[in-house]
Formats: C-alpha cells, sequence, structure tokens
C-alpha cells in the first residue's frame, strides 16, 4: 500500500473515499457539516455514516470516535480496519483518513495505516478464477490528512504492517507449500534484499553433525529435510546484541504420539513464531534500526512413521543435557532447546522467543494475550511494555523451581513432558530456560495469538502476531521511542 501523509481540506483530498473521525457529542467540521445526512452522523465508537456532500469529496464517511476521554490507539487501529472494510465495499482504491484532534499525533498516525494495512489483507494465492472469486479494485493507497512531520511515523508504520502481512501470508500457506526450504528461501531472500543483513542455513545433514538432537529426533519421522536458518543483521547501536527464535514447525502432527484428526489441518501455523521472527526481522533490518541482531529459526515437519522417534526415546540436545521424548507431540521445546543454545553460543545476549508451544495457553489468556515467561525482569517488562505500544499483548506467568522439578528425566537429564498435566504453558517454558544458562530470556507462548484472533484488523487465520511486538521492542531498546 502507497502510505502519505499530507495537510490538506477534506475536498482537496483527491481519494475516493475521505473518512473523518466524531468523537461522540462533538459537531462535524464546519467544511462537511452541511452536507445531506450531515445530522444523522453519530460519535458513538464504530458508528460509520456515509456522506455524498457533492462538491466535495465524493464520498465522505464520518466515523464513530467514541467518548474523547476514553480514546486511545487500539481503538484507531480498530476503526481503521473496519474503514478499510468500506472502503472494499465501495470499491475504492484509494483512501484519505483526516487524522482525529489527539495528544499523540504520531502513534494515531501509526495507528491508522496500521489498522488499514493489516485491515485490508487478504489471502487469495490459492482462489481459483471463478467469477465469485473475480479480482475486485483493492485500496491501494492511503492518505493521512496531518502535519507532513508525521510522515516518519506513517512510513515506520507502513513497514511493520506490511511485514505483519507477510508473515500471515507464510503461515496461511499449506504445508505441502510452506516446507522448512521454504522459510529458508524466504530467510535468503531477506538477505538479498537488505543491507547489513547475512543469513546462514544449515540442512539436516549440518544439524546432526552439529549434534543438534532435537532438531534431528523431530525431523526424523518424516522425509521433509530440516533446517536451521540463521539471520544476522549488523545494525550497530550500543545495546547488547538481542536473538529472536521462532519455532517453525511447518506441519505437527504430533508424530507417535498423534494427534487427533478434528482440527489437525490447523497445524499448518505451527511455524507462527518462524513467520513473526523472519518478517520482524526484515521490518528492523529495513528500518535501519541500530541493532545487533541475530534470529534463529529451526524448521521441520513432525511426522509418525517408522523411522519416527519414539516416546521413551533419548536424545542429546546441542548443550549436551539429555532429554527423555516421553511426548512426541511436545515437540516445540526439542527444537527450540538446540535453537535457543545456539542463539546464546552465537552471541545473543539478550534472547526472545516466539512459539506456538502450548494449548494450555489458550486455555489461560484465549486470544487476547500472549504469555510471556522469564527470567528476567527487566526484560519481561520490557517485553510487556512493546506489547502494550503495539496492541500485541503479553502477559507474563511466573517461573518456580517447582515447575522445573516437573521436568527433570527418569533416566536423561530431562523429560520434555510433565510429570503433571496442570501449568503446561509455564513447564514449556522451564523446559526452554535450561537451554540459556543465565542469558536474559523471555519466551513468548503465541499459540493463543497467532491465529483466529476475531480482532477487527486480524480477524480469522493468521495474525502475524509478534512482528509488530518485536519492532516495537527493538525500536525502545535503540532508544528511537
Ligand atoms: N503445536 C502444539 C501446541 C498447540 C496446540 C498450538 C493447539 C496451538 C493449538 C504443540 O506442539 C503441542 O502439541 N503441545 C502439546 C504439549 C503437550 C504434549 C505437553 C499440547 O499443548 O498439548
Ligand atoms: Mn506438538
Ligand atoms: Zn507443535
Amino acid at each position: 500500500m502507497k502510505v502519505d501523509v499530507r495537510q490538506s481540506s477534506l475536498q482537496d483530498s483527491g481519494a475516493a473515499l475521505v473518512a473523518v473521525g466524531l468523537y461522540a457529542g462533538d459537531s462535524l467540521p464546519a467544511e462537511v457539516a452541511e452536507a445531506p445526512g450531515a445530522a444523522d452522523a453519530k460519535g458513538s465508537f464504530k458508528t460509520m455514516t456515509r456522506l455524498y456532500p457533492g462538491g466535495g469529496p465524493e464520498r465522505l464517511l464520518v466515523v464513530g470516535l467514541g467518548e474523547r476521554d476514553a480514546f486511545d490507539v487500539e481503538k484507531l487501529r480498530v476503526l481503521g480496519a473496519l474503514v478499510a472494510g468500506e472502503a472494499a465495499k465501495v470499491e475504492a482504491t484509494s483512501l484519505a483518513w483526516a487524522l482525529p484532534e489527539c495528544e499523540d499525533e504520531a502513534a494515531a498516525a501509526e495507528a491508522i495505516v496500521t489498522g488499514t494495512i493489516l485491515g485490508a489483507y487478504r489471502f487469495d494465492r490459492f482462489k481459483g478464477e471463478r467469477e465469485e472469486n473475480e479480482e475486485k479494485p483493492r485500496l491501494s493507497s492511503l492518505t493521512v490528512l496531518g502535519p507532513a512531520e508525521l510522515a516518519g511515523a506513517a512510513e515506520t508504520a507502513r513497514v511493520y504492517s506490511e511485514a505483519a502481512n507477510r508473515a500471515r501470508d507464510l503461515q496461511e500457506t499449506p504445508a505441502n507449500f510452506a516446507k522448512p526450504e521454504d522459510l529458508a528461501a524466504r530467510a535468503e531472500e531477506i538477505a538479498a534484499g537488505l543491507d547489513k543483513v547475512t543469513v546462514e542455513v544449515l540442512d539436516g545433514d549440518a544439524i546432526r553433525a552439529k549434534g543438534m538432537g532435537g532438531l534431528a529426533a523431530v525431523s526424523q519421522g518424516g522425509p521433509v529435510d530440516p533446517r536451521l536458518i540463521v539471520l544476522r543483521y549488523a545494525g550497530g547501536g550500543d545495546g547488547p546484541t538481542l536473538g529472536f527464535v521462532g519455532k517453525g514447525v511447518t506441519f505437527d502432527t504430533g508424530g507417535i504420539s498423534l494427534k487427533p484428526g478434528a482440527g489437525m489441518a490447523e497445524m499448518k501455523f505451527d511455524m507462527s513464531g518462524a513467520a513473526a521472527v523472519l518478517e520482524g526481522f526484515a521490518a528492523i533490518a529495513e528500518l535501519g534500526l541500530p541493532v545487533d541482531l541475530i534470529g534463529v529459526v529451526p524448521s521441520t515437519e513432525n511426522m509418525p512413521s517408522g523411522t519416527a522417534v519414539k516416546p521413551g526415546d533419548v536424545i542429546t540436545q546441542y548443550n549436551g543435557k539429555t532429554v527423555e521424548v516421553n511426548n512426541t507431540d511436545a515437540e516445540g521445546r526439542l527444537i527450540l532447546a538446540d535453537a535457543l543454545a545456539y542463539a546464546v553460543e552465537q552471541g545473543a545476549e539478550r534472547v526472545v522467543d516466539l512459539a506456538t508451544l502450548t494449548g494450555a495457553v489458550l486455555i489461560a489468556l484465549g486470544s487476547t494475550y500472549a504469555a510471556v515467561i522469564s527470567n528476567d525482569d527487566e526484560l519481561a517488562a520490557e517485553v510487556a511494555a512493546a506489547g502494550e505500544e503495539s496492541g500485541e499483548l503479553v502477559w507474563r506467568l511466573p517461573l518456580h523451581p517447582e515447575y522445573k522439578e516437573m521436568m527433570k528425566g527418569t533416566v536423561a537429564d530431562l523429560s520434555n513432558l510433565a510429570s503433571k498435566r496442570e501449568a503446561g504453558t509455564i513447564t514449556a517454558a522451564s523446559f526452554l530456560e535450561e537451554f540459556v544458562g543465565d542469558t536474559p530470556w523471555a519466551h513468548v507462548d503465541i499459540a493463543g495469538t497467532a491465529w483466529d484472533v476475531n480482532r477487527a484488523y486480524t480477524g480469522k487465520g493468521g495474525s502475524g502476531y509478534g512482528v509488530r511486538l518485536l519492532v516495537q521492542l527493538v525500536r525502545d531498546l535503540a532508544g528511537r521511542g
């Protein structure tokens, strides 16, 4: 989407649809107050009134902002998406949005751009050319009507929102088209297209030769070769080197501990952490943020077969710890263990991992908050703050030696399956903690937020969750606000 910021009257914007916000109890700006029907426009949140002023903009959309005191950027993201929906209805290809009066105009401009771009997203790669699927004209340009100094904020939002939509493409792409080698190809494309970015890809032989026993074990049940993808970005700055790790299981059948058939198709989304890390990384490099960054994505299918890892098998992880694989469906932690140890060894001084790790997080937090679990109060607080700012919310859950105790093995150092079912999200994180040493680390369990979140701007299907969170985290750490 083409995005720009321009100071212009509603009349002269030139857009096919012009959106103007109205707070509850306020009156419309004089330039449109006389339009036929204007008296019916309401300021209650999400109320939309379409006007045809004649002489002014072709179509004017009055957007209810709700109470002035209760206004925030999340409401504006939602409205951005609803307005994008209205634009689709009238087949408008250009949209202008008059920046509402508010405290933080830069944040408001970002929210409008984000809501519009995410709200306009569709995944139709596999839709045929039948008549009902006929290509409708799409919204292709957004003008924020406001002070030109907001152009930087709008551009930043465009970059991370389009990155989030690319992550959604990766998520939505079915497992027969999105294999570990395809995620690696995307990483290679990212590195080829951006300054200061390099990539390294390990295949199955290299993974086994390096002793990454978790990734090797999960991949051995199927014919698809795994990958360990490593992106590096030398953006500089004075901060610590950050490491982002994303779970890239391109399909999770559960393996020998097979999942039930109902809903299994959703497990194409089990690479959502990888999608967020790849595209979040790309956005950070595209924005040129001053940080040194390592992105590590372990990627494999999890399949049952005669060669698959079996319940009770013992494996050795990259850091030398031994693990009893007591449930082959707890595969995410096995591949993340190797990747976390590798990220730390490669110089990451603070690590954030994103993973669709446990069904339990859906029970705990639904699709509103992801869980963050961390060995470091400062990093946990930074992740939570980035969540509030970006709208990709995270809620901290605790660690405790009693949870760690539940992950001890009988014949090996650790078990990948807790001795009790309760606190499943935390016990999974306690397992991961064994692989980061003393490095500050935050694990974000996105199994509830990665798809079907039903927010106006993400709706059904892949949400791209994590891209905006990671970008915001780096912006905050790099001191750019
Ligand atoms: N990918 C799943 C987690 C998941 C489940 C994500 C449902 C989204 C929706 C993960 O690999 C898994 O199977 N976890 C198990 C762990 C258990 C066997 C300890 C789970 O949560 O049931
Ligand atoms: Mn699983
Ligand atoms: Zn999984």
